[in-house]
């Protein structure tokens, strides 16, 4: 047995000053600190002057991931390893269905690609279209312990885009099958004709990224899904989220009564689209795009205020190689994404704790405890209680430093948000029972990591 000794034990309720007990994989008992039974305790972890917190969840990245003629940095191993540097213990990855394919199969090769993952995982489906191998693979795929599945109305030169019937098909067997869509929301025609426009007046440089992708091709996206779910309500999760307006128009649909959800993504809550003018600006190009200032203050106040549920990564970076390789000097041929699957933590904290637009305990529920409920893993994983998994993340405070690509783990020498000065640090990351971190060093074993049966019921 291990105890965590004297910590200030951080729940979606609040903060309360206490002991905890790992049994195996489990934690077997929370109380006051001096009232728990220790007398079978072997190991004794002080915890004082620290946050202990459930292990956060990343419900949204992309390990080992082809897009755009290329392949996302992170695999499992390396992935899992600086996602646990980062405080999470669990992670949702995405398994594309091949054109015409079966997912199921895809789905059996990601198992074998996580086998050497440091922390437990699971895959949401990528559906590229709503036929009847996909609908007869729904419920199957519900069963095995993957409820969650994404569609896009955008990327058509792609095959991507799911039409207005694939979606409405869609939306039934979701609710037939107590799923959850998780939607791409950006609307492709008018990104489409934008990008057509800028090409056409010279425009290569990487702000037209942003220029070609409006707030308004993410609102239109977002409104059609609502549309379609009045016609047939279903759980709905919409993914990065980025604007302000898109706030709003889910927040009134939600007053409706529609069972939607969403998310944004660090990035969005950080930085603005100035970055893509800056030097390395085409490394800063990422779908939907960054904004403006309003919707980072709006999506603040939008995550404090419960509007949107989740933070993710959206981890999807490539090698900065490939980025200006494959980009050529032309906007819309960049693979575009940003890594950030270990930076998460860092930054909500920095900029969300320390600087007091949301406190530690909205933390707490924005990246373990909604992603958990959602995603259909709570109670096992995103609290701590008695029978919970030992799922437990140490953060110190106190330690002030400044953010550089050299001091994370992440496969790849860029960081977008390299100088950016950061208050505490993880110290220990624990997954079922034992240590991936340790005072600040890798522990853990690839392989540890164990796929997670999510099922959820909204
Ligand atoms: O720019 C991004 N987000 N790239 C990854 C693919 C996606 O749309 O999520
Ligand atoms: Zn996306
Ligand atoms: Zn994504």
């Amino acid at each position: 047995m291990k105890l965590f000794r004297g910590g200030d034990i951080v729940s979606a309720a609040g903060l309360t000053r206490a002991d905890l007990i790992v049994e195996g994989e489990k934690i077997q008992a929370i109380g006051a600190p001096g009232s728990i039974d220790t007398r079978a305790v072997d190991e004794v972890i002080d915890a004082s002057g620290t946050f202990v917190m459930p292990g956060l969840i990343d419900p949204h990245l992309h390990l080992n991931s082809p897009f755009m003629g290329t392949t996302t940095v992170h695999d499992y191993p390396r992935g899992t390893a600086a996602a646990a540097f980062g405080g999470v213990t669990t992670i949702i990855d995405f398994s594309t269905q091949p054109k015409g394919g079966s997912l199921l199969a895809n789905i059996a090769q990601k198992e074998e690609e996580a086998r050497d993952a440091y922390i437990d995982w699971s895959v949401s489906g990528i559906l590229l279209d709503a036929g009847p191998q996909t609908l007869a693979e729904l419920p199957q795929l519900v069963s095995a312990g993957f409820p969650t599945y994404k569609c896009f109305t955008t990327y058509k030169h792609s095959g991507r885009l799911m039409d207005d019937e694939g979606m409405l098909t869609l939306l039934e067997a979701t609710s037939r099958n107590q799923g959850m869509l998780m939607v791409h929301c950006e609307n492709d025609t008018i990104i489409e004709r934008r990008v057509r426009m800028e090409i056409q007046a010279g425009h290569f440089a990487p702000i037209f990224h942003a220029r070609s992708r409006p707030a308004s091709a993410e609102v239109i996206a977002i409104r059609r899904v609502i549309d379609l779910m009045r016609e047939v309500p279903a759980p709905v999760y919409i993914v990065h989220v980025s604007s302000a307006q898109s706030v709003a128009l889910i927040e009134e649909a939600r007053s409706e009564g529609l069972p939607i959800h969403c998310e944004t993504c660090t990035h969005y809550l950080a930085l603005t689209e100035s970055r893509l003018e800056g030097p390395q600006g085409q490394l800063y190009i990422c779908s939907p795009p960054l904004r403006e200032q309003k919707d980072v203050d709006r999506l603040w106040r939008a995550v404090a205020s419960g509007s949107v549920e989740v933070v993710s990564s959206d981890d999807a970076g490539v090698s900065p190689e490939d980025n200006y390789r494959i980009g050529a000097g032309r906007f819309d041929k960049v693979p575009s994404g940003l890594s950030g699957i270990e930076s998460r933590l860092a930054i909500l904290y920095s900029e969300g704790v320390a600087r007091q637009r949301i406190g530690l305990a909205k933390l707490v529920e924005l990246a373990a405890q909604n992603p958990a409920r959602l995603f259909g893993m709570y109670p096992q994983k995103g609290i701590l209680a008695p029978g919970s998994d030992a799922d437990i993340l140490v953060y110190d405070p106190s330690p002030e430093w400044t953010m550089t690509a050299k001091d994370l783990h992440m496969n790849t020498n860029f960081c977008a948000f390299d100088g950016w000065k950061i208050k505490g640090r993880v110290r220990s990351v624990m997954s079922r029972g034992s240590f991936v971190i340790r005072d600040g060093r890798l522990v853990g074993k690839a392989g540890a990591g164990k796929r997670v049966f999510r099922r959820i019921s909204l």
